[in-house]
């Protein structure tokens, strides 16, 4: 018989109300996969808020350990590209959704769904990215591979002092961009300043119904928010610029018009982290290790412990987590 280890167990009744609790469990309690991770750390992202307070269906079977991402030391491997002590990365493919996740001692996974943890970056900071910040650095790729380089304006960041707004503010500010926080805790700006914001704006200014066209205020945007806000960033957009759309911290709607796109040749760009492929992801971590300022992750970040993520998942979704929470296991 393995050592067993704590997890978190979401599970739900015959009247579909969900219960959480801290369990023990052993190697045998896991799920099938082909490489077994000792979890050294995890994180709390907006998702794990929502599938540990049962607010959005992110748990779609039980009973699940949930935690989307995870960072570690492979135990056990079958699969080709893995053996033990290697260092991994797992973001997304389900995991914490259909598949025992990252809230427990060890983790069992398809080894296609790891990705090496770069040269340099311990798991600690893995985690302080998590996939908040991975997928910050697939919306500044994509702004990138639409020709939205620093020359060509600013660039907007909504949901700034989230998650994924703190990391997307970070890494354009090291790659030269001017930006445009914005947030609905404005005491929060000393703090977007020090990361590399250049001007805050209230995040009221975005939440109205947006006017098909309005002033062209920035080249590009990042946004985390989604519904009037993501209307308004579109209709902000100078003519040829494109926004990255990643989150729906604000609503799952998109009530726009498409004004932007055939009057402005704005373009939308969705920006999927859960089933992005191996390479993509490869690119976005090797790009991470380089263009992210390991002295803003620290400042972005906070450390807690495996008994504090229940609390922090009900926190982040009522918006009061700041930047990026690390859990050490
Ligand atoms: N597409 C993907 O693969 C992917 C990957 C990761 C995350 N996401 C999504 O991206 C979003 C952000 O994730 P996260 O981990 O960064 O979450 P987070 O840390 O909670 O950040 C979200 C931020 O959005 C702002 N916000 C919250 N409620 C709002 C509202 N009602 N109206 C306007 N703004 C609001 C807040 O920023 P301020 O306080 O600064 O206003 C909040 O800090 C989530 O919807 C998440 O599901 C998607």
């Amino acid at each position: 018989m393995s050592e067993s280890f704590k997890a978190i167990l979401v599970s739900r009744d015959e009247n579909k109300v969900q219960k959480v609790e801290e369990v023990e469990l052993t190697d045998s309690d896991l799920m099938e996969g082909d490489v077994t991770v000792a979890v050294e750390a995890t994180t709390v992202n907006y998702k794990d808020g929502l599938a540990i307070t049962g607010k959005a269906p992110v748990v779609r079977k039980w009973p699940l350990i949930p935690g989307i991402d995870f960072a570690g030391t492979v135990t056990s491997s079958s699969h080709p590209d893995w053996k033990e002590g290697d260092k991994v990365i797992l973001n997304g493919w389900g995991v914490g959704e259909t598949h025992h996740g990252a809230y427990a001692g060890r983790a069992r996974v398809n080894g296609d769904w790891l990705v090496k943890q770069p040269d340099g970056i311990s798991a600690r900071n893995a985690m302080a990215v998590g996939t908040a910040g991975y997928t910050a650095m697939l919306c500044v790729m994509a702004l990138e591979r639409h020709g939205i380089v620093p020359a060509r304006g600013p660039v907007v960041v909504t949901g700034a002092a989230g998650g994924v707004g703190s990391v997307a503010i970070a890494i354009l500010a090291k790659l030269g961009y001017q930006i445009v926080a914005s947030t609905g805790r404005t005491s929060e700006s000393a703090y977007l300043k020090s990361l590399g914001a250049s001007d805050i704006i209230d995040r009221e200014e975005l939440s109205q119904p947006a006017k098909a066209l309005n002033k062209e205020r920035w080249a590009g945007g990042i946004d985390s928010v989604g519904s009037h806000t993501l209307a308004n960033v579109l209709s902000m957009t100078s003519y040829g610029g494109a926004v990255s759309a990643c989150g729906l911290a604000g609503g799952m709607d998109l009530p726009t018009s498409v004004a932007p796109f055939i009057l402005r040749g704005v373009s939308l760009l969705g920006i999927d982290s859960v089933m992005a492929p191996r390479e993509i992801r490869e690119e976005a971590w090797r790009r991470i290790s380089t263009d992210l300022d390991t002295g803003k992750l620290a400042e972005l970040s906070t450390t807690i412990s495996f008994s504090g993520i229940q609390e922090a998942a009900r926190d982040i979704v009522e918006g009061k987590i700041r930047g990026r929470v690390v859990v050490e296991m």
